[in-house]
């Protein structure tokens, strides 16, 4: 089986669609060109049929990135897939997306039809859909809760008609994740065409597991993840790029799989994200949040001194952010605030480390965090003391 996992990113369509409000086509273009640069293998980049805004930022996003394929998304209707083909046409190369519902209560409840109408309605669209690109990705919409002989017939179906990559989406981030990888396993091996196609999935964050849906899928053999830059998202989000990349990479030597992404853009490109979507990144958020790379306490920073590898995994280096924090907090010991001291240009018999140590700890004490700043105040008023 093929080893790179390929790199869907639905940051300008399923992440876009959550915000409060909708960026301008200057805002997604740069945003595409960003994810260009991070090497992401696909990029979803809006739903053209919804407005005549969306279909121009398409439009522009089609004609300038050249890096990445790029896609649009699609009912499973003519009007949709012929405003993809017209928005997308400007690229030399590109994709079509399009959807249907497939679990019973999406089928009965929401679209109020027969299982096999739905089935027909998604052959014909990948049909039409294959008149403009021979690349074309049908999701069976739901399919965390679709029956899995359904399923199985769905995608069968789906790739009869010439599709070229399967989506399986956690559309509610409903599956536990061996449920999840027992899914994919049972479509590799019930469906007779399925070496025809490439399988996908896309998970949602309702319960805190789509990144750990999307691996437990890949290492069932999923070739395809779709993710957003910072995890944005419907509801509680989509698969988070960045955890899912740097997974992939931490772990390479045990699961043998490797992606296009150039980690070192990936903290440029979530600034850039949260800044333009307005949606700040909480501070222990994994890979991008501010304290990812922050250590507080006295005995991880006296080993993080010793050797980075002891409390790191990674490098912030590796994803483009500067370098470790040690935060100085009351937790911290000696070791860390006479390190501090010689970065700052002291030396050992600049201060008396035991009386600083021990301001230290009072000033810590009172207001939380210390800073550079305070520490040279520290010495300055021990200094002070015992010159008079
Ligand atoms: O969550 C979902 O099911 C989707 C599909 C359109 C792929 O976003
Ligand atoms: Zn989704």
């Amino acid at each position: 089986m093929n080893n790179q996992v390929i790199v869907f990113d639905t940051t300008l369509r399923d992440g876009e669609q959550a915000l409060a409000s909708s960026l301008s086509v200057h805002e997604k273009l740069q945003i595409a060109l960003s994810i260009e640069q991070l090497g992401v293998d696909v990029m979803e980049v809006g739903f053209p049929v919804s407005s005549p805004g969306d279909f121009e930022s398409v439009q522009t996003i089609a004609r300038t990135v050249k890096n990445s394929r790029v896609c649009a998304l699609a009912r499973a209707v003519e009007a949709d897939i012929q405003a993809c083909a017209d928005s997308l046409k400007v690229a030399d190369q590109f994709r079509i997306h399009t959807f249907i519902s497939t679990s019973d209560i999406h089928v009965l409840q929401k679209l109020r039809r027969e299982f096999s109408d739905v089935e027909q309605m998604a052959i014909n669209a990948v049909k039409f859909a294959r008149r403009f690109t021979d690349d074309v990705e049908f999701s069976c919409e739901d399919a965390g809760r679709t029956s899995i002989d359904n399923l199985c017939r769905m995608v069968e179906s789906a790739i009869n008609a010439g599709a070229t990559t399967v989506n399986i989406p956690d559309t509610v981030g409903y599956t536990l994740p061996n449920e999840f990888s027992s899914i994919v396993e049972q479509l590799l091996n019930r469906v007779p065409n399925i070496d025809k196609a490439i399988i996908s999935v896309h998970c949602h964050n309702d319960l805190g597991m789509a990144v750990a849906n999307s691996m437990s899928a890949i290492e069932a053999g999923a070739r395809q993840v779709e993710c957003t830059i910072n995890g944005i998202g419907e509801r509680a989000g989509n698969c988070s790029l960045e955890e899912i990349a740097m997974i992939l990479q931490t772990r390479q030597k045990m699961l043998g799989l490797h992606t296009n992404i150039n980690h070192k853009e990936i903290a440029k490109t979530s600034k850039l994200v949260s800044e333009l979507c307005n949606m700040p990144v909480q501070p222990n958020k994994a890979i991008v949040g501010s304290n990812a790379f922050s250590h507080s306490s006295g005995i991880h920073q006296d080993g993080m001194l010793k050797a980075s590898n002891t409390y790191e995994i990674m490098t912030p280096e590796s994803v483009g952010i500067c370098k470790t924090k040690l935060n100085l907090t009351s937790r911290s010991g000696r070791h860390v605030i006479k390190h501090r001291m010689e970065s700052l240009g002291y030396n050992d018999t600049d201060f008396d480390l035991d009386k600083l140590y021990q301001d230290f700890l009072a000033l810590a004490d009172k207001k939380g965090q210390v800073f550079d700043d305070d520490l040279e105040a520290l010495i300055f008023n021990i200094n002070q003391q015992s010159n008079s």
